[in-house]
């Protein structure tokens, strides 16, 4: 029986390059929480996409020489691979070229047009296009803008706005009167003195490029790409033309957004959610930016983790587990390899891995592979068995506060007592004892039992090694399902079955110098002049070049920069002059076969005739021949 419904979501991801570890991390926190209330019996919505118009996106394909369109399909293919590869259990993916949100937008936008909210003026701000956001003259206080730090632009023209003004009451209220909406505390703290300073009307339409929905009303006008984003949450559900989805899951029961764009959520969104007179989402969550030692993760600065280059050294679980673990929700918190490499070791590989292979070895080695029944209680059992049976509960109450670390911690109290029961137990010694038996008997079931609850209770945040642990239990024919762990003695008869080792173990240093290896920044992409011109066949025709050898070379008497060359053309030999003597000692060209430009009009160099033109190649810096094994006098073309 379902519990009810749990729309969760994720920002919408700019496609302007690849992502990186910090995209990753709110994605994985949502996966997470999907999953988990999958398993409690809700019928959950997770959704996540692109957000694929704007400036920014516009800006990024014309440097890159192809449309807008061509270049968020490639990157949001990218995207959809990332997500494959991490088993990310979205339910939608909703781009924002995508028809059916075009016209939903639209369809929102008249709504509140209709409803008097939004008007046409003059705007002129200040602009971010990074962060295709708005400021007024003092939020971006010395021509920065106040989140991303790099510099604004004024902007002026005629353009839509919405009056969000109206609603700054009601959002003061909603802050005041209900402290879930906005969590955490300092986030709700921040807006709330946001909205109290006053709320300026917001310019919600851009006439000076084209790479957006346009305006219903007006020609020549792009919706605002903050409001085309966030319009997602519902354009997604099929508001409002195809409403089924939206009126089982609207409102949302979270949205998990990072720091920077709580402001977005919280004052914009529900304003204009309150403007369509549609009810607010019951939750916005702020969470915490994963930093590099050198400051944010940035693709311009070059310092970006790359999630595909760890998660094929590692495994998806284990940087899933890493960044659910490592991180408080809400916190900003440092990267570094090392202390990705210390969880993995120790958490993983030690703790867990440890304990699924005693576990599973020492059912094999002492009851030929089967799980014996449950037997009488003594020693250390209740105690386990009581912290089993309570790890549901205390993981619940901490997934309901999104402290996704310490659900995680107290699944490894859990695993940490149940090696300390096998240390406590001494199976080896029991076994030594045939009047032992029947103890060591209950040892290896309470030990499997352990087992099988921790495999369930991973299974929201690391499905796969769930699945592994399983399947050596002998449990692989059943999905697991929270009221698993509603019981502590129901194994009996399962045929277990060693496997690799879910985690093998890190040679930290080693691995520490691969992963520097790995991520090292990219050398900056290097800049080409532009293709020049066009130009007919006639014109190149018009050339003649030819294969030349150079027999001799002595320096020009009187330029420094200048080379006298002799060069036999097929039955002639003539002399060229040449700019390279910065380039090339006059010995290290002889010998050399080139390509001649040989009916370029003679000049006279300083006193000395040049007839002709070796080409080189030129990297901006250095010269390079571009040499020919062909035999001199003969054409090129
Ligand atoms: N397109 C907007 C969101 C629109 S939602 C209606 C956007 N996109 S983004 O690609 O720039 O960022 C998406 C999310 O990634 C944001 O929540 C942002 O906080 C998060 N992160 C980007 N870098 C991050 C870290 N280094 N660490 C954690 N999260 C980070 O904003």
């Amino acid at each position: 029986m379902s519990k009810g419904t749990y729309y969760i979501t994720t920002p919408i991801y700019y496609p302007s390059s690849n992502l990186h570890i910090g995209h990753t991390y709110c994605t994985v926190m949502a996966d997470a929480m999907a999953r988990f209330k999958r398993l409690q019996g809700y019928d959950v919505m997770f959704l996540t996409g692109t957000d694929e118009h704007g400036q920014k996106i516009q800006k990024v394909a014309a440097e890159r020489g192809i449309t807008p369109i061509q270049h968020v399909d490639e990157i949001v293919g990218g995207i959809k691979e990332l997500w494959k590869t991490m088993e990310i259990s979205y339910d939608d993916f909703i781009r924002t070229t995508e028809e059916r949100h075009i016209k939903r937008v639209q369809a929102l936008f008249m709504k509140m047009y209709e409803k008097g909210d939004i008007y046409k003026g003059e705007y002129e701000g200040w602009y971010c296009t990074p962060c295709e956001a708005f400021w007024t003259e003092t939020q971006a206080a010395e021509g920065k803008c106040p989140d991303c730090g790099r510099p604004v632009e004024k902007a002026r023209e005629s353009a839509y706005f919405f009056r969000l003004s109206k609603y700054q009451d009601a959002l003061i209220e909603l802050f005041e009167s209900n402290p879930e909406f906005l969590q955490p505390d300092s986030r709700r703290n921040e807006m709330l003195s946001f909205a109290r300073q006053g709320l300026s009307d917001l310019c919600i339409s851009r006439s000076s490029f084209d790479w957006g929905i346009p305006v219903p009303v007006e020609e020549g006008h792009v919706i605002y790409v903050w409001l085309d984003a966030l319009s997602n949450y519902i354009t997604a559900l099929g508001y409002p033309d195809e409403p089924e989805k939206y009126d089982k899951y609207w409102p949302a029961d979270v949205h998990l957004v990072g720091k920077e764009i709580v402001r977005f959520h919280s004052i914009i969104w529900p304003a204009m959610l309150m403007s369509a007179e549609l009810p607010l989402p019951k939750k916005v969550l702020g969470h915490g930016w994963i930093l590099l030692e050198g400051g944010k993760m940035s693709k311009s600065r070059g310092n970006v983790v790359d999630p595909v280059k760890l998660i094929e050294r590692y495994g998806v679980d284990a940087l899933k587990y890493f960044l659910l673990r490592e991180y408080t929700f809400g916190q900003d918190g440092l990267y570094t390899n090392e202390v990705m490499l210390n969880r993995m070791n120790f958490d993983l590989a030690n703790d867990l891995g440890n304990l699924v292979s005693r576990t599973v070895s020492m059912i094999e080695k002492y009851n030929g592979g089967i799980v014996p029944p449950a037997g009488p209680e003594e020693g250390p059992d209740a105690e386990l068995k009581e912290l089993a049976l309570a790890a549901a509960g205390k993981v619940e109450a901490h997934m309901d506060k999104f402290s996704f670390s310490l659900a995680l911690e107290e699944i490894w109290i859990l695993i940490r007592r149940t090696n300390k029961y096998i240390d406590e137990t001494a199976p080896w010694a029991l076994a030594k004892d045939e009047a032992s038996r029947d103890r060591l008997m209950t040892v290896l079931h309470n030990l499997a039992e352990s087992l099988r609850m921790v495999s369930v209770l991973l299974f929201p945040f690391m499905k796969t090694t769930s699945g592994k642990i399983r399947k050596q239990l002998g449990l692989w024919f059943a999905e697991p399902e929270w009221a698993d762990l509603k019981a502590f003695d129901v194994m009996n008869g399962e045929e277990v079955k060693k496997g690799e080792a879910i985690f093998p173990r890190l040679d930290v240093e080693a691995e520490l110098a691969a992963l520097e290896a790995l991520n090292a920044p990219a050398e900056p992409e290097k800049e080409y002049p532009p293709i020049k011109d066009e130009i007919e066949y006639d014109d190149f025709a018009k050339l003649d070049l030819r294969v030349g050898e150079i027999l001799s070379c002595e320096k020009h008497p009187k330029a420094d920069k200048l080379l006298v060359l002799q060069v036999k053309m097929g039955n002639e030999v003539r002399q060229i002059v040449s700019g390279i003597a910065e380039h090339f000692k006059p010995e290290e060209t002889v010998g050399k076969k080139v390509v001649i430009v040989a009916n370029l009009k003679p000049r006279m160099l300083r006193g000395q005739e040049s007839k002709g033109m070796i080409l080189f190649a030129d990297n901006g810096d250095s010269l390079a021949f571009v040499s020919t094994d062909a035999a001199d006098g003969e054409t090129v073309s």
